[in-house]
């Protein structure tokens, strides 16, 4: 009985809070749309020093300044997938979803970079989870690099400060494309690296830790200048991965290649024509900064005119290796956020936003642009998902998108019971899932989407404070429960519409 009352209570929260969202149906997707979940090494694996991984970026951080992670853990165990990767294959497949995206782990792959051997464990690890996603029948989605490095990176060459990374890169994937191509389709180079490189080097808020007043007072950095020497670097590393891909692999391996961008979706704050040119600015210091290099052959004007010698110039053979252009794009939306000028009116600028002069805000005249959420700055905001998908079409001339993430994050110190009963999750989804079937009945090029993620996992500079999984973690047993979101998304998974599903998911796991 008090199951029932409980069932109930969760379905009336979440008709009452997503009704516009209740009809939403999988059979409004194209066909062969990617439906998925997504994960990254560091995050999820654990198995730290094992199978001679060597030590990458995030150990070192982690383990020499623990005051830089909210709760000073680290990924050492994480969620253990490194050895419990067949229970979180058999829940994805539970989940019903068709594809799987996760990270590789440079440091696992080639533990010394190019200069040592290729470890055959750290090959055949993936080798086994490949297998086992496949024997599902869910298609693996392989992103490169999530943010980790061996740390040999570091100290042969500075990591993304230094060319030396390039050709680095560059082995370790051919490493990759040769070892797992014939069964990996969807090859991804870089996550978010306009993001990394400004918690890295602009606000040294992640390994290498590098910043310089007024952004903040690290050991070393120049936050003017080293975010765009490290994306210089980033963007020549993903061109090599690609020509070499193109040139060698995909016409055997018959797989396609992409990058993936985080991006929120950015609104003036005002309408004065200032406040709409920084929302446009912000953007481009955001998206165009990466993708108009890789398809248009070099960075965006205004980045030009406002960072002037700060920003590194292409020689025309750069421009040649860039030109391969990638057979789709990868879009991380989480978020909407308003943008207001700071040029023509003074505010804090160290900030993520800061060198394109704009201060970014979720409130306007004391009203949030959506309902908050554990995420300091994100906002349930789905109508920037249409918006954003729109924009990437339209500039990147209609070139595939797929949202490689999209998720929701809850307070780990809310009681076990609240963070599986994740309301604000399921509406969270619904409201970004609908607002992407919105674009595609509009004729969006979108193929797929992931939400981020699995399981809770480590969260960065907030270690496990916050919690983002369909599958609520504890991190003493390891035992994985499905949240109601879980249980939401394999009855959307499933065809029959997400709240008769949600119904019969919740009747009978009571
Ligand atoms: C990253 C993930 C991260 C998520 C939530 C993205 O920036 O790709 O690694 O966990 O957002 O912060």
């Amino acid at each position: 009985m008090a199951a029932a009352t409980g069932i109930c209570a969760v379905l009336l929260a979440i008709l009452a809070a997503a009704p516009s969202a209740r009809g939403l149906g999988r059979d409004e997707f194209p066909p062969g749309f990617l439906f998925g979940a997504a994960t990254s090494a560091y995050q999820i694996e654990g198995a730290y020093l094992e199978d001679n991984k060597s030590l990458n970026n995030w150990d070192v951080f982690t383990h020499t300044r623990p005051g830089g992670i909210r709760d000073g853990r680290n990924g050492d165990v994480a969620d253990d997938h490194y050895h419990r990767y067949m229970e979180d294959v058999e829940i994805m497949h539970n989940l019903g979803v068709n594809s799987y995206r996760f990270s590789i782990s440079w440091s696992r792959i080639l533990p010394r970079g190019r200069l040592g051997g290729v470890n055959s464990a750290g090959i055949a690890f993936y080798d086994r989870l490949i297998a086992a996603l496949l024997q599902k029948g869910i298609e693996p989605f392989v992103t490169l690099n999530h943010f980790d490095v061996p740390h040999e990176m570091e100290t042969r060459y500075g990591s993304w400060l230094g060319a030396g990374i390039r050709e680095e890169f560059d082995y370790y994937a051919d490493v990759c494309f040769r070892a797992f191509g014939d069964r990996v389709k969807y090859w991804t180079t870089f996550n978010e690296p306009n993001l990394f490189t400004k918690f890295a080097y602009l606000l040294g808020e992640y390994p290498p830790n590098h910043c310089s007043p007024p952004f903040g007072a690290c050991n070393s950095g120049n936050s003017r200048r080293e975010p765009y020497v490290a994306a210089h670097n980033i963007l020549l590393s993903h061109a090599a991965a690609v020509n070499n891909y193109k040139k060698n692999y995909q016409a055997k391996q018959g797989g396609s290649i992409g990058i993936v961008v985080a991006m929120k979706w950015y609104e003036p704050l005002t309408n004065r024509t200032e406040d709409i040119r920084a929302a446009r600015r912000a953007l481009s210091f955001e998206v165009e900064w990466f993708l108009d290099p890789i398809f248009f052959g070099d960075y965006p004007r205004e980045m030009r005119e406002m960072l002037s010698a700060n920003l590194p110039k292409f020689t025309p053979e750069e421009k040649k290796l860039m030109q391969n252009k990638v057979d789709f794009i990868g879009i991380n939306q989480y978020t909407a956020i308003y943008a207001r000028d700071c040029i023509s009116l003074p505010c804090n600028i160290m900030t993520y936003e800061g060198n394109a002069m704009v201060l970014a805000t979720g409130e306007r005249d004391g009203v949030l642009i959506g309902k908050p959420t554990a995420f300091k700055g994100y906002y349930d905001v789905p109508q920037g998902m249409e918006q954003a998908v729109k924009y990437v079409n339209e500039r990147y001339e209609n070139t595939p998108v797929y949202v490689t993430e999209n998720g929701y994050s809850q307070q780990s110190d809310n009681s076990v019971e609240d963070l599986i009963n994740d309301v604000g999750r399921v509406n969270y989804l619904q409201g970004y899932l609908t607002s992407i079937s919105s674009a595609v009945r509009k004729g969006a090029n979108v193929r797929g989407y992931f939400v981020w993620s699995l399981i809770d996992n480590f969260e960065w500079g907030f270690g496990y404070t916050v919690r983002f999984g369909l599958y609520h973690v504890d991190f003493e047993t390891q035992k994985r429960i499905p949240k109601t979101s879980a249980k939401w998304y394999r009855g959307f998974l499933a065809g029959a519409g997400p709240v008769d599903d949600q119904v019969q998911a919740l009747k009978a796991d009571s």
